[in-house]
């Protein structure tokens, strides 16, 4: 069966002192607790060695939120996946909006940067979302559409069910927006059908499916309570303890 995630999203934010803080904090207030999800966090590239020697790992994943679409070589300021998997990190954000829409990631890029995740056993958070403009036009369905045939659907069976996605609409996120919990339902629902589709009903009961913008402690539970959401991926309410615990604890 699927697992249930909640993942972090620090993005650029924290300082390696207050980033190894925050990661201690939370490992604290998760010691004594029995989880019903995964729990992850994905920090800056700098943090991950520390955020992984100041947590349990068999409770706390650690996520890059980027890696190069190259594998080594002369690409100045890029970190490979080889370079993320050998800090310890377990996961790594892919194709997150901000990359997408900033960065101009593209999709044939996305698709070597999960390549060459898998190939170094890193679990990729891929994420997928459209713009307001497109909801607006009906034109949301399409968009996650491409965006997943377009990077994911030349892997094997067998790497499809190593990834996680992530449905974010680019609305909701840091918006305070939320999805509803039908919107989201519903999209979830039409993205597994896809998998269903291609890969088959078993392997796409296996992948997780995320919601990620502007869930919160107060939101948490509705959007996880539906039967394609399972889980979130977190920005904002995942900078202090106080508000991501209690979305750990929607679960
Ligand atoms: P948010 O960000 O929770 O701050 O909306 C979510 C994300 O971008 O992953």
């Amino acid at each position: 069966m699927r697992k249930n995630i909640v993942a972090g999203n620090w993005k650029m934010n924290k300082n390696l002192q207050e980033g190894i803080e925050l990661a201690k904090e939370l490992n604290e207030a998760l010691k004594e607790k029995t989880l019903k999800c995964e729990v992850v966090i994905g920090t800056p590239f700098i943090h991950l060695e520390s955020v992984v020697k100041s947590v349990d790992t068999t409770k706390i994943g650690v996520a890059a939120q980027n890696c190069a679409d190259k594998k080594s070589g002369a690409y100045t300021g890029e970190v490979s996946a080889e370079m993320v998997a050998s800090t310890g990190a377990k996961y790594v954000i892919l194709g997150h909006s901000e990359r997408r829409a900033y960065y101009h990631e593209t999709a044939e890029m996305l698709k070597e940067k999960v390549k060459l995740a898998l190939e170094n056993d890193l679990t990729p958070i891929f994420c997928i979302g459209e713009v307001l403009e497109e909801r607006e036009a009906n034109k949301h369905f399409d968009v996650i559409q491409s965006q997943i045939e377009e990077s994911l659907f030349e892997l094997s069976a067998e790497d499809c069910t190593k990834i996680v996605l992530a449905y974010e609409p680019v609305w909701a996120i840091g918006t305070g927006k939320t999805a509803t919990a039908a919107q989201a339902q519903e999209m979830h629902a039409f993205i597994r059908k896809l998998l269903v589709e291609k890969y088959g009903l078993e392997i796409a009961e296996n992948i997780s499916i995320l919601y990620g913008g502007s869930c919160n402690a107060g939101n948490a539970k509705e959007l996880f309570s539906n039967p394609d959401v399972d889980g979130g991926l977190i920005g904002g309410a995942s900078l202090g303890v106080d508000k991501f615990m209690p979305i750990i604890e929607a679960f």
